[in-house]
């Protein structure tokens, strides 16, 4: 009878297929209420004699099945593991993943290099609409009603709409307008973004970038401004001692205002960057107008500071040597694929901007 048990409880071990249908396996055969466990129970009703030899029996059945169960465990184990090493299989000798295909388009390249040296600096990233009102684009900014400033803008006027006159953003100045009305100074902060203004040829698009700066403190002075602005062309493009010219100018918005020219080259046609006597444009700053600060409820005897803007394709296409604007918003992939950048080589100060 006990060879009987014996038999079935080993084929219900061998049949068990993962580890649960073992446990209760185990518990049908030696567990509190098992059979084995249940024929042990009525060995007290035994005769000594009969009682041992029937108690070596079980123990010994006891034993069999206990190591059936190990072993089967450890089989289990086994398969487990080596379907898992079969799913999960890696093929060292494919080859490597090819590079992808797409492309980071040189204006964001240029933003993510430009965020990361002022981010170095301590500035933060500012945002505003692209459809804003006249207040914010213009008057705030010191650009009072019929001022002649305003119709140098080429401005996209949207239908009248209510009571305010609203446009596309003729410069990304409007941030800090907004800036200075939603937070107290100090203020350091740059705002890259899309602006438009009506005009299209060689240098010109209807739509285009640039990056305002605003730093506003108690004791920020024209020497913070041209210290900052220094640094960061120096850093963007990748030339250690690149001069910087700080012209007088005018905007509205600053007082007194300037516009920097960086040294280079034009020789033999070729345009070089560095200190060669030749100087080309590429920034509008200065210490922004008191009207401004008022404007946007700043006490302008207490508060001062500086602001920039810079064209972002016009420094993109000096450093990337990028001749025609147009090109940068025409979608030709082959242009793209020419021109952009792969997705991986992600511009830091630590690691390096691209070159
Ligand atoms: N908003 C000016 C433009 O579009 C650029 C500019 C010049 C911005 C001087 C400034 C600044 O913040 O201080 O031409």
């Amino acid at each position: 009878m006990l060879d009987a048990l014996k038999d079935e409880l080993l084929s219900q071990v061998n049949a068990a297929g993962d580890l649960a249908a073992l446990e209760e396996v185990r518990v049908t055969a030696l567990g509190k209420k098992g059979r084995i466990t249940g024929f042990m129970k009525e060995l007290g009703g035994l005769s000594p004699d009969e009682r041992r030899e029937r108690g070596q029996q079980l123990n010994a059945l006891k034993d069999e099945i206990a190591a059936a169960i190990d072993s089967r465990k450890a089989d289990l184990a086994r398969a487990h593991l080596e379907a898992r090493l079969q799913a999960e299989r890696i093929d060292v000798t494919l080859p490597v993943r090819p590079e992808t295909e797409g492309r980071i388009h040189p204006i964001s390249q240029t933003i993510d290099e430009m965020v990361a040296i002022f981010a170095e600096m301590g500035f933060s990233v500012a945002e505003g609409p692209d459809v804003e009102d006249d207040f914010h684009n213009f008057t705030a900014l010191n650009f009072p009603p019929g001022h002649p400033a305003r119709d140098m803008h080429d401005t996209f006027y949207l239908p009248d709409a209510g009571d305010k006159k609203m446009l596309l953003r003729t410069h990304t100045s409007p941030v800090q307008v907004r800036t200075m009305l939603n937070k107290k100074p100090p203020i350091r902060i740059i705002a890259p973004g899309r602006t438009y203004r009506s005009d299209y040829d060689m240098t010109h698009t209807p739509m285009f970038h640039q990056i305002e700066g605003l730093v506003i403190d108690e004791a920020t002075h024209m020497g913070h401004l041209k210290g900052c602005l220094i640094e960061f062309c120096r850093a963007f493009f990748d030339v250690d001692d690149l001069p910087l010219r700080f012209r007088p100018s005018f905007f509205p918005f600053t007082e007194p205002s300037a516009e920097v020219d960086i040294g280079c080259s034009r020789k033999g046609g070729e345009l070089k960057l560095g200190n060669y006597g030749d100087w080309l444009e590429i920034l509008g700053c200065g210490m922004v107008h008191p009207n401004v600060l008022e404007a946007c409820g700043i006490d302008s005897t207490r508060y001062q500071g500086f602001a920039f803007g810079m064209g972002i394709e016009r420094v993109a296409m000096l450093k990337y040597g990028i001749p025609d604007l147009r090109t940068f918003f025409e979608a030709d992939l082959r242009w793209l694929k020419h021109y952009g950048f792969v997705p991986l080589d992600v511009p830091s100060m630590a690691q390096g901007l691209t070159r």
